[in-house]
């Protein structure tokens, strides 16, 4: 049975969030809750996911672990992005993030273990964590510009601490970290880690690497840090959520690599054959080298949010991931997002990712959505001001 603590958090996180949902009116909603597709996938990608489905061999539809078809490319990706000498074996297949966070999480934490992560966090953090028998410790974002706070962070770590979980571009806040501060994350984590006499490791959650605008860079921790992993998924970058692909690469200067992979190896088996099907890994090679929808994201976020800049919002301006985080007009967001939705538009409002008074949109919707949903806002603004 699923625990208490993870049924309690279930009903108070998605059981509010389905009832609240369901009251939401259906009329052509513009659907701003999720990244999730409102265009068709594109036709390159449904031709990958043919090619791979064809059967080259007896073994095409056997029970697939990694794949060296797909390991290969992914390190060979990997190389000239990071300028690092990843190989086939740093690199563990998932059926995406989830199982990336489930399965990393067990293979290097114990039950009663501690792991920090960072608020506003991704939905799921705290119950991945609690569904590893290990406790999620909270550690708050600096306020106004969301960086990581490295004193609270030095703070929450005790000797329990087995691991962190870093996302950047971060979900919901858009923010990058930079290359100064992941210096200064991986120095507190090795003295951390050589007081209480075990690794630290560092997950980086990198769903959104390749959604970065205004021709930033991105930098990973992993980069940064020899006891950290790289955790990606397929599905934001080719928004294609329903297709569980991803991968875990762990750091190329991980200590004891051959055990680690070991671990990662088991923690997959036993998460329930966490490994994307045979068919989805066959695809890799061809899904390596398409080219994310960064142009269309980018002019959709300057639309939105130079529209509703204008109308009075106070919101943040992503610099990577498709999520834009706002005020919600006189801070009660369930409220706005109540009447946002009467006038047909979705979003989501911030108590369900720690962040009340706010609300968050997605910029996945298209531009027909767009479209409808600027005037909208600028109803919403007009009628809780007045
Ligand atoms: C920050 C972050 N991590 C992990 C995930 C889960 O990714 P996937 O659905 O590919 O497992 C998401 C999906 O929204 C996300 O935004």
């Amino acid at each position: 049975m699923v625990s208490r603590q993870i049924s309690e958090q279930y009903d108070s996180w998605l059981g509010g969030f389905a009832r609240w949902s369901a009251s939401l009116p259906e009329d052509r909603p513009v659907d701003m809750l999720f990244g999730n597709p409102h265009d068709l996938v594109s036709a390159a990608y449904v031709e990958a996911l043919q090619r791979a489905a064809r059967p080259d061999d007896a073994h095409a539809y056997a029970y697939t672990m990694d794949l060296p078809a797909a390991t290969e490319a992914i390190a060979e990706g990997l190389r000239s992005r990071f300028d690092m000498p990843f190989a086939a074996e740093h690199v563990a297949m998932t059926n995406g993030n989830f199982t990336g966070l489930a399965a990393t999480l067990r293979a290097v934490a114990d039950p009663g273990d501690e792991v920090v992560y960072v608020s506003p966090p991704w939905f799921f953090y705290e119950s991945l964590i609690q569904a590893g028998g290990m406790t999620p410790v909270r550690v708050v974002a600096v306020a106004g510009t969301y960086d990581l706070d490295l004193e609270a962070i030095e703070r929450a770590i005790g000797p329990r601490t087995r691991a962190i979980i870093v996302n950047s571009p971060n979900n919901p806040t858009g923010r990058i970290y930079p290359p100064s501060m992941l210096d200064d994350l991986s120095a507190l984590l090795l003295a951390a880690s050589e007081r209480h006499g075990a690794p630290i490791y560092l997950l980086s959650d990198e769903a959104y690497n390749r959604v970065v605008f205004d021709e930033r860079s991105f930098h990973t921790p992993v980069a940064h840090y020899p006891y950290s992993f790289l955790l990606y998924t397929y599905a934001k970058t080719l928004l294609s959520p329903g297709s569980r692909l991803g991968y875990v690469a762990m750091s190329p200067t991980m200590p004891d690599t051959e055990t680690v992979a070991a671990a990662l190896l088991l923690a997959r088996i036993t998460t329930g054959w966490g490994f994307p099907i045979s068919l989805l890994q066959r695809a890799v090679p061809d899904l390596e080298r398409m080219e994310p929808a960064v142009p269309v994201w980018e002019s959709r976020r300057d639309r939105l949010c130079g529209a509703m800049a204008d109308q009075g919002y106070d919101l943040i301006i992503p610099e990577g991931t498709f999520y834009v985080l706002a005020r919600a007009p006189l801070g009660d967001d369930r409220a706005f997002c109540d009447a946002l939705a009467r006038d047909g538009v979705w979003v989501l409002p911030g108590a369900m990712f720690e962040s009340p008074g706010r609300f968050r949109i997605s910029l996945t919707a298209n531009d027909d959505m767009i479209d409808r949903a600027i005037p909208a806002f600028a109803r919403a603004i007009e009628a809780f001001r007045s």
